[in-house]
């Protein structure tokens, strides 16, 4: 087929442009090919075997799912052995995971969500993936905790996969944000958007609209001016949307605009939030800054955050920058 652009040729390119090394395109290459392996085993679905619990819990206190379970086994295997990567972090484990000493040490770190949106896992929803790529701190052979808690601005790649109708891996390394879509027949991502931009402004919003009655002030306010709609401050109607999977939330706005939310509010303000700052919302705000969105605490950039733990907790919002601001300027309001 003419013209087409398969991830290999698409990272190829992006080495020779001087984008990234051989090592991050490996990285890159066995990434996808877990999140293959991944996207093949959730759409056997109750064929495989593979929906229901697992009969534990994460570090987070979250009962596992089967597929939770396998899609970080999944992702460790295929990452053990390339010689690209110094350590890996998942949600799905209290500490970094070790590179086997089997094999040689690269100069990367892994992090990843190995199933985002587990409340979908076994209702035939769309769930994803979600990683982010970090320099290992020269000199160090074994990475601890403490070398993982950089802030988001020193990402080098970020991507998420969303294993829908269709599986799509979107995919950074600082120079635009690119969709990939899964050729079953074939085996290969190719590449079916390059450099996505997000627009500037939204028509609709993403929030747990359950969760209201602990939203902080300004945040009720926010949402009641959105609810308003033409006849309110806004001057203009809203939809709302909400997949509960954050990848599937996130890859609308990628597609079309819009807003997700996940605010800190009385519920959660002991974990500090509900979403994960370093495998969740770092990686997305990478992906959503290459596409000329915003992402943000409420009251910072996320980028810059400074993590404080491995699996610290944030609250987020993201997409169409000019609503990113908007909101903003509520929580500064008070
Ligand atoms: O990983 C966390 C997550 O599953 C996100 O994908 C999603 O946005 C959120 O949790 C939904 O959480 P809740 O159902 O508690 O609002
Ligand atoms: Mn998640």
């Amino acid at each position: 087929m003419p013209n087409r652009t398969p991830l290999t040729r698409f990272l190829i390119e992006a080495e020779r442009a001087g984008q990234i090394n051989p090592e991050l395109r490996l990285l890159i290459e066995v990434v996808a090919r877990a999140c293959k392996s991944i996207s093949y085993a959730i759409s056997k679905g109750a064929l495989g075997g593979v929906l229901g619990d697992a009969g534990a819990s994460n570090v987070q206190g979250e009962a596992q799912k089967k597929l939770d379970v396998l899609s970080n086994e999944i992702l460790l295997e295929a990452n053990a052995w390339g010689g690209h990567l110094a350590g890996i972090a998942s949600e799905e484990m209290d500490e970094p995971h070790p590179i086997p000493d089997a094999y040689p040490k690269g100069n990367f770190l892994l992090l990843f969500d190995p199933l985002d949106g587990s409340s979908n896992i076994d209702v035939n929803v769309s769930v994803g993936t979600i990683f982010s790529v970090l320099r290992c701190p020269d000199g160090v052979t074994t990475p601890e905790t403490s070398h993982f808690l950089q802030p988001g601005s020193q990402q080098v790649c970020a991507g998420y996969t969303v294993y829908g109708p269709s599986t799509v891996l979107v995919l950074t390394v600082g120079h635009g944000t690119h969709t990939f879509t899964l050729d079953r027949e074939t085996g290969s991502f190719i590449l079916t958007q390059r450099d996505l931009r997000i627009p500037a402004d939204a028509q609709e919003y993403a929030i747990n609209a359950s969760n209201a009655r602990h939203w902080d002030a300004p945040v009720r306010r926010y949402i009641d001016d959105l609810l308003a709609g033409k006849a309110g401050p806004r001057g203009k109607d809203f939809n709302t949307r909400w997949v509960a999977s954050m990848v599937a939330d996130v890859h609308r706005i990628m597609t079309r605009g819009g807003t997700f939310m996940y605010p800190v509010d009385a519920k959660c303000r002991d974990k500090g939030g509900r979403l994960r700052l370093l495998y969740e919302a770092n990686p997305m705000a990478f992906l959503v800054e290459q596409a000329g969105g915003a992402a943000s605490t409420g009251t910072q950039r996320m980028l810059d955050v400074v993590p404080t733990g491995l699996h610290m907790r944030i609250p987020v919002i993201l997409g169409s920058k000019n609503e990113v601001a908007e909101y903003e300027r509520y929580l500064r309001e008070g």
